[in-house]
């Protein structure tokens, strides 16, 4: 098992560039395999999940070629060239790879299994099944779960679903099979999720429209191919956001070229109503998304209780939003959260065993959780937790060192891989003192 070991740290500065979006990177390979012609994407996520999503799409034929890990060459199958793989497609652990390879392997003619990591195996996936069998697709899970079986060769039909859960992911399963209806596909959200997929389907030439919660695609003949430059990943970028609120030296830590969809930044408005001084540099758009650089600078944070409105807007930067609570002056609470309970792991249990073991008071709600801060001086006391296997949750306790009192000790952070390669080396780069071990 690998461990990480984390050393109390005073400061983060200078200037740092996160990795690539791991949602835009998805659907980069995705959308570039159904093109019609060959496309360039630069700034690519070269993490294990980005890394299943493009052994897959090989698998199903199409010729990738990777010029440098981040510059990817996909000479596009078009719409209707993806052939059958011989044997089941592992997504590892990424539920974006699962859920949206269901939607888009749905509507092709032939069938397909798709298996993933024991977390990924216990992940549902009966949210996406349920609208695809709608629209006349055959989608089997088991107990609600992988592996997902897909019959192929049926006629998908054009429909008008709601969704009980604002997920991205489902969103895009059923956009990704209305490509291949009979007719126009409307899939309207609780909440706003975000929409990397409108955007580039948008981009590759395909009709699309939105009104409100509501996204509508159109069946189209061909899809465009693309240049694509991936803006750095919001989520990989908010953990040097929180060590930067916490800890950052007079010139503030500068992180650069972060992607900015509104659908994904809840975190930098939760952060500034706590108090936190985040300024927005160099505002521009990459493709089709918005990029900015980031200045963070060390800021006395205030709890909060967070509007309900912003948790699907944070949904993956809520754990490290606990550890900005537990620093912060007052209570915290953020509620209506309970999609953390199924994601890489139980963020809400594996978040609350961590804050436990480092003396950080807190309640844990069916939907999220209360936290009691203690500001100014060391709000963890230091100790071992257990990252349950999940990326985040590891990710999270390393930037909690730079206000723990003595080592924390993180177990099992070998997944950290799945979103954010060359992690450590980055948080030693801005001052943080973090070891990876072989246990
Ligand atoms: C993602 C959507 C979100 C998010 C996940 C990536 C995507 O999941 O948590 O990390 O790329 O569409 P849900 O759709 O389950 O909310």
């Amino acid at each position: 098992m690998r461990n990480f070991t984390a050393q109390p740290a005073l400061r983060v500065s200078g200037a740092m560039t996160v990795p690539g979006d791991k949602s835009i990177s998805h659907r980069s390979l995705m959308l570039s395999g159904l093109a019609s012609g060959t496309s360039e994407v630069t700034g690519f996520l070269a993490s294990e999940d980005c890394l299943a999503t493009l052994n897959a799409m090989r698998a199903l034929g199409v010729s990738i070629e990777r010029l440098s890990a981040t510059h990817v060459i996909i000479h596009g199958s078009g719409l209707r060239g993806l052939k059958g793989a011989h044997h089941a497609l592992d997504m590892g652990n990424a539920g974006t790879a699962m859920r949206l390879f269901t939607g888009l392997l749905a509507a092709q003619e032939f069938s397909s299994t798709l298996i993933g990591d024991a977390s990924l195996m216990k992940r549902p996936m009966e949210r996406v099944a349920k609208p695809l069998r709608e629209m006349g697709a055959d989608v089997r899970t088991h107990d609600g779960k992988p592996p997902v079986d897909i019959g192929g060769g049926r006629r998908l039909r054009g429909i008008d679903y709601t969704m009980p859960v604002a997920s991205a992911q489902v969103k895009s399963a059923v956009l990704l099979a209305g490509l291949y209806a009979d007719g126009p596909t409307t899939i309207t959200a609780p909440a706003i999720c975000r929409d990397h997929s409108e955007r580039m389907l948008l981009s590759c030439g395909v009709r699309l429209t939105t009104a409100g919660l509501s996204s509508t695609v159109y069946p189209p003949h061909r899809l465009l191919s693309q240049r694509l430059n991936v803006p750095g990943d919001f989520s990989s970028a908010a953990f040097f956001i929180v060590a930067g609120l916490l800890g950052a030296a007079n010139d503030g830590l500068l992180i650069q070229n972060v992607g900015l969809n509104p659908t994904r930044t809840g975190l930098l408005d939760i952060l500034r109503s706590m108090g936190g001084e985040i300024d927005i540099l160099n505002a521009r758009e990459s493709g089709a998304e918005p990029v900015a650089d980031l200045l963070v600078r060390a800021s006395a944070l205030k709890g909060i209780e967070v509007p309900a409105a912003m948790v699907p807007l944070a949904i993956d930067e809520l754990p490290v939003l606990f550890i900005a609570a537990a620093c912060a002056r007052g209570e915290t609470v953020v509620t209506g959260a309970e999609e953390l309970r199924v994601k890489e792991s139980d963020r809400i249990a594996a978040m609350s065993a961590g804050l436990e073991n480092l003396g950080v008071a807190h309640e844990v709600l069916p939907d999220g959780m209360r936290i009691e801060g203690r500001p100014g001086g060391a709000a963890f006391s230091g100790g071992e937790i257990d990252s349950h296997g999940d990326h985040r949750v590891a990710m999270c306790f390393s930037v909690a060192s730079l206000r723990a009192a003595k080592p924390i000790l993180i177990r099992d952070v070998a997944n950290v891989a799945t979103s954010f390669p060359g992690f450590v080396g980055m948080a030693r780069g801005v001052g943080l003192d973090l070891t990876e071990l072989e246990a």
